[in-house]
Parts: C-alpha cells; sequence; structure tokens
C-alpha cells in the first residue's frame, strides 16, 4: 500500500505491461485509476479485473489517443471530475517498427516519433497543467533502453526514445518548482510481452531459420544478469518512484535491463 489514495493515469493500458502496472498501481492503494488506450473493449475488460481483484480502487477506462490533444485534455478533465486530483501519470502507450535505415518509410518514421515523443509530450503538457495547481505530481515515462543506446535496425524507435529522455530531463527543470518530479523508466526486452510472444519470436525464427527457444536464448546471452526483464522488475521501479521514497529523484532515466547496456 505505499500509493494509499493517490490517483493515477496510464496510457497504453489495454495490455501488456501498461496493463500490468495498472493491476500493480490498484494492488498499492491507488484510490482512482484512468486507463486510456485505442483499444477500448480490451481496456474495459482489463478494468473490470482491476475492480475485481482491488475492490478499493475505482477505474475509469477511456478511449483514448494520446496523439489526439483533444482525447489526452478530456482524459485529464474525467480523471479531475471523478476522482478530484491527479497524482500519477504514467506515460506507458508506445510503438514500435522495426527497420533498417533505408527500409523505413516516413509514414512508419512519423508513426513512431508521434505516439512515443509527441504523444508523451501531450501528456505530460495536461497532467502537468492539473499538478500545478495541486503543487506535487510525478509524471513517469515507459522508456527503453532504446532510448540510452543505439537500436540495431530500430532507428526511428531509438530516435523516438531518445526524444523521451531529453523531454524527461527539461520537464523535470520546468516543473521541479511546483513539486513534480519527472522521471524515464528504461526497460530492457520484455519476453513476456505481446510484442515479444506474439509476434517478435517467430518472426525471427523464420528470418534466422532456428526455433524460437534458441532465439529466446540468442537474447537472453546478451544480458549480464541472463534473463529477459519482467513486468514485475518494471513496476517495481514504478511504485518506488512514484512514491514519496524518490522525492529527491527527478530527471533521471533508469535502466532496468539487467546490466544490458
Ligand atoms: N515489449 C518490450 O520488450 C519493451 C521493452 C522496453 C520498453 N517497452 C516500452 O513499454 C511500453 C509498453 O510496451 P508493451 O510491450 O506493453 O506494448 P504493447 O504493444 O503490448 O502495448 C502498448 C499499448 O499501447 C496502445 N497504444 C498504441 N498506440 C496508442 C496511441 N496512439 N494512443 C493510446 N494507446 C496506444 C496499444 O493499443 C497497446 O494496448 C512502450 O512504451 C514500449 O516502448 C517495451
Amino acid at each position: 500500500m505505499r500509493l494509499a489514495n493517490r490517483v493515477a493515469w496510464i496510457t497504453g493500458a489495454a495490455q501488456g505491461l501498461g496493463e500490468a502496472i495498472a493491476h500493480r498501481l490498484a494492488r498499492e492503494g491507488c484510490l482512482g485509476l484512468t486507463l486510456t488506450d485505442l483499444q477500448h473493449e480490451k481496456l474495459q475488460v482489463v478494468a473490470q479485473a482491476i475492480e475485481r481483484e482491488s475492490p478499493a480502487c475505482r477505474v475509469l477506462a477511456l478511449y483514448g489517443d494520446v496523439t489526439d490533444e483533444a482525447h489526452v485534455a478530456d482524459a485529464v478533465r474525467q480523471t479531475v471530475q471523478t476522482f478530484g486530483k491527479l497524482d500519477i501519470l504514467v506515460a506507458n502507450a508506445g510503438v514500435i517498427h522495426a527497420a533498417e535505415v533505408t527500409e523505413m518509410t516516413l509514414a512508419q518514421w512519423r508513426w513512431q516519433i508521434e505516439v512515443n515523443l509527441t504523444g508523451y509530450f501531450l501528456c505530460a503538457r495536461e497532467a502537468a497543467k492539473v499538478m500545478k495547481q495541486q503543487g506535487s505530481g510525478v509524471i513517469l515515462q515507459i522508456n527503453s533502453k532504446s532510448g540510452l543506446k543505439g537500436s540495431y535496425k530500430n532507428c526511428a524507435y531509438a530516435a523516438s526514445k531518445f526524444g523521451g529522455i531529453g523531454l524527461t530531463q527539461s520537464l523535470a527543470l520546468d516543473l521541479a518548482p511546483y513539486g513534480i518530479r519527472v522521471n524515464a523508466i528504461c526497460p530492457g526486452n520484455l519476453f513476456e510481452s505481446p510484442m515479444w510472444q506474439e509476434t517478435l519470436f517467430e518472426q525471427y525464427a523464420r528470418k534466422w531459420g532456428l526455433p524460437e527457444e534458441a532465439i529466446r536464448r540468442y537474447y537472453e546471452a546478451q544480458v549480464p544478469l541472463g534473463r529477459g526483464c519482467t513486468y514485475d522488475d518494471v513496476c517495481h521501479l514504478v511504485v518506488f518512484l512514484a512514491s514519496d521514497e524518490a522525492s529527491y529523484i527527478t530527471g533521471e532515466a533508469i535502466r532496468v535491463a539487467g546490466g544490458q547496456l
């Protein structure tokens, strides 16, 4: 219960890491959660599961595109109307399209910059307006290890995530006088995520003519601690950074990547 009575907004919460963070924040005592995503039906199923698991937490599940200024403003407005405040933003929604640079189309590039960077900016800006009035708040971006080191055949994603770290550092400066902390979390490969389970293992296995298990072992071997990143690994840091225990930490980008650079 380290986040007792807080209100949090998590973007991209219909599946994957965002869903896991939403469950965890409810278990840590949040009184209200706003969840937004493009997949509205799936999001409602997640919201119902959280309310069953943590009956003291009320969940607002809203269709919302992080790149749409009106949707983002509306999510903040409805959060304040429903719960009276907004303590924590977890800017988690993100997309990836890996391709070698000469094969990356402008549309694919723009999509990744738009969701991963501009989407983060819009959500942080609207959340900060409320948090400034409150004189408190925490903004967390789910970034990536690819936000700190270039990524092979993945230039748009890496550029968008590097941008997110510049944005995090700058927002931390703008918002520190108002008691608002801003940090980025940079996970390693989340092998349990739909991205790996539904596409990447299968794609790489086909491309390299190897069984999926061999692909997993190849990626695990690049991690000094010898395993992939789990949702729990990331959630532990989300909870810590969102809590008062981290009250002297702002403007950071923290890797959760088992020692992988
Ligand atoms: N999966 C990994 O290995 C990994 C590693 C490091 C960082 N990350 C980061 O973690 C975050 C979550 O990744 P994931 O693996 O859970 O991905 P995911 O694709 O499973 O989930 C992302 C969610 O975001 C939603 N979304 C996409 N575009 C959106 C938009 N414009 N507006 C609102 N919602 C939108 C999707 O509908 C989806 O529900 C991302 O920021 C990603 O970059 C993932």
